[in-house]
């Protein structure tokens, strides 16, 4: 698109996410299954001079930094680091000038960052598939916050299936899409406004590795094996990831069925398996999950995301009016107008 101006106008957006099961088994190259949802960031500007310059609709302060970018966690406002850690791994040095909005509520465990970076990406001219978009943005997170997430919110949010959950393995990055079945709604309810950095996130993947190397890689390990792991505290963490990689494995086969009974069963079990055994959980997400899971319109619930805060996911009937909730769809990945 070419504006008043003459320059090029650049439009790309990108989705966030909601993690129906399979939560902290990414950064053991494990499974998950999320689906990219009907909430977007959208990047839009246009290129020229040297700077790059974004005002946010949900931020005060403007982001404006010269190019090409050289310490992206040295970059003020905070939210323009993921920006810049985009930038500085594309080595973008032509300027752009532009504007994000947002539909993604941010902090809220939707992968409103990696929507973010996703969308930035686009905008700055990456090419390549959709592997090489998530690997790059989820390094831009990793050096711009310091955060060692995985690669689940930005693979979802680049490779998302429309009327789709996805079955994706961390390890290779397979991904096989599973028609969300049609006589069921995904309802997400926040609980509140949370940041990765600086909460237990890191330490949990130092614990993957204290268990790793003990027993091998969680991702094949068998649950026997975690008797091995003298640490209690290590041990119940590695039990999370084991059975959570089954989870989603059965899981995947009920949606498949369209068992949603079953489907259901296995988010709370996923739920009491965060809790318990990897304590993400706060006891507002369980008052909230404990609550859903009650009502006869409701056929699961969990927490979703990394935790400590954030929302939690409903599988429902069609028609289930949850109070506060909101009812996401399964939306396509990230795309440039
Ligand atoms: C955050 C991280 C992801 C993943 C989830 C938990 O969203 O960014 O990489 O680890 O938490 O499943």
């Amino acid at each position: 698109m070419i504006s008043r101006s003459g320059a090029e106008q650049i439009v790309a957006r990108a989705p966030g996410r909601v993690v129906l099961i399979g939560d902290h088994t990414d950064y053991t190259g494990g499974l998950v299954c999320p689906m990219a949802i009907d909430r977007w960031t959208t990047v839009s500007g246009t290129v020229g001079g040297s700077r790059l310059s974004l005002t946010s609709d949900h931020e005060s302060e403007a982001l404006d930094i010269a190019l090409p970018v050289d310490d992206p966690r040295l970059v003020s406002p905070a939210w323009g680091r993921y920006v810049a850690g985009v930038a500085s791994l594309l080595g973008t040095s032509k300027g752009f000038t532009g504007r994000v909005r947002t539909s993604v509520p941010i902090g809220a465990g939707l992968s409103s960052s990696a929507a973010l970076e996703v969308a930035t990406a686009l905008t700055l001219g990456f090419e390549g598939n959709v592997e090489e978009l998530a690997s790059l943005c989820q390094r831009a997170e990793n050096t711009a916050t310091g955060l060692p997430s995985g690669i689940l919110d930005q693979l979802t949010s680049a490779g998302g299936v429309a009327g789709h959950a996805l079955v994706m393995d961390c390890t290779t990055f397979a991904r096989e899409p599973i028609p969300v079945p049609d006589d069921v709604w995904v309802q997400v309810v926040f609980i509140a406004q949370r940041q990765l950095v600086g909460s237990p996130y890191a330490e949990r993947v130092t614990q993957c590795a204290a268990a790793e190397a003990l027993i091998g890689p969680l991702r094949s390990a068998s649950i026997h094996s975690i008797e091995e792991i003298e640490d209690p505290v290590v041990r119940r963490r590695a039990r999370h990831v084991i059975t959570e990689n089954q989870r989603v494995r059965d899981f995947a086969t009920a949606f498949r069925t369209c068992d949603l009974v079953g489907a259901g069963s296995l988010m709370v079990e996923g739920h009491e398996s965060l809790r318990n055994d990897y304590n993400t959980s706060t006891p507002a997400m369980d008052r909230a999950v404990q609550s859903l899971v009650q009502r006869s319109d409701v056929y699961g619930a969990r927490m979703t995301g990394g935790g400590f805060g954030g929302c939690v996911v409903a599988l429902t009937q069609p028609g289930a009016e949850i109070p506060d909730a909101w009812v996401v769809r399964a939306a396509g990945g990230a795309s440039r107008a």
